[in-house]
């Protein structure tokens, strides 16, 4: 998908709320997020966080804020190289935060750690662990 960051214009909390001024494949996640009850992010971890590219579709929630979509929670799911999950921990204090802020359910995050090459993830017990979470929401 194309998605440009967001520009901080404020069209979309101006009065009409015609929502976001950019148009581009983010209209497609918009569509999305006003009928989903969960948001689960995915993402490798790139420097600490999730990667620049999802960022941008993160970022450009805002304009949904001042007509926030029927989201009740959000989960994270992360891959990384690292033998911790701790390096996710950025990460997942973005999707806390944005819980907390939205007054959305943290449903928790499965890190998959140690996943450099292809077939890493392959019965990964990470796997098992995002299955249960699924389950749970
Ligand atoms: C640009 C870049 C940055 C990365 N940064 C980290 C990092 O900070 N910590 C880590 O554990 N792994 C890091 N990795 C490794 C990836 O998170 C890991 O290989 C992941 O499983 C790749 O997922 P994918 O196969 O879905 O792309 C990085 C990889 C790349 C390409």
């Amino acid at each position: 998908m194309n998605i440009s960051g967001c520009m901080g214009c404020g069209a979309c909390f101006e009065k009409d709320r015609s929502g976001c001024a950019q148009k581009d494949d983010m209209e497609q996640i918009y569509e999305a997020l006003r009928e989903a009850d969960t948001l689960v992010l995915a993402s490798p971890v790139y420097f600490f966080n999730v990667t620049a590219q999802l960022k941008l579709a993160v970022d450009r929630i805002y304009a949904l804020l001042s007509d926030m979509p029927p989201i009740k929670r959000m989960a994270l799911l992360m891959t990384c190289g690292a033998k911790a999950e701790k390096v996710g921990d950025a990460a997942v204090a973005m999707v806390e935060n944005l819980c907390a802020y939205s007054k959305w359910e943290y449903a928790g995050t499965v890190t998959a750690t140690s996943v450099t090459n292809i077939g890493d993830i392959k019965n990964h017990a990470a796997l098992e662990k995002a299955a249960a979470l699924g389950r749970e929401i």
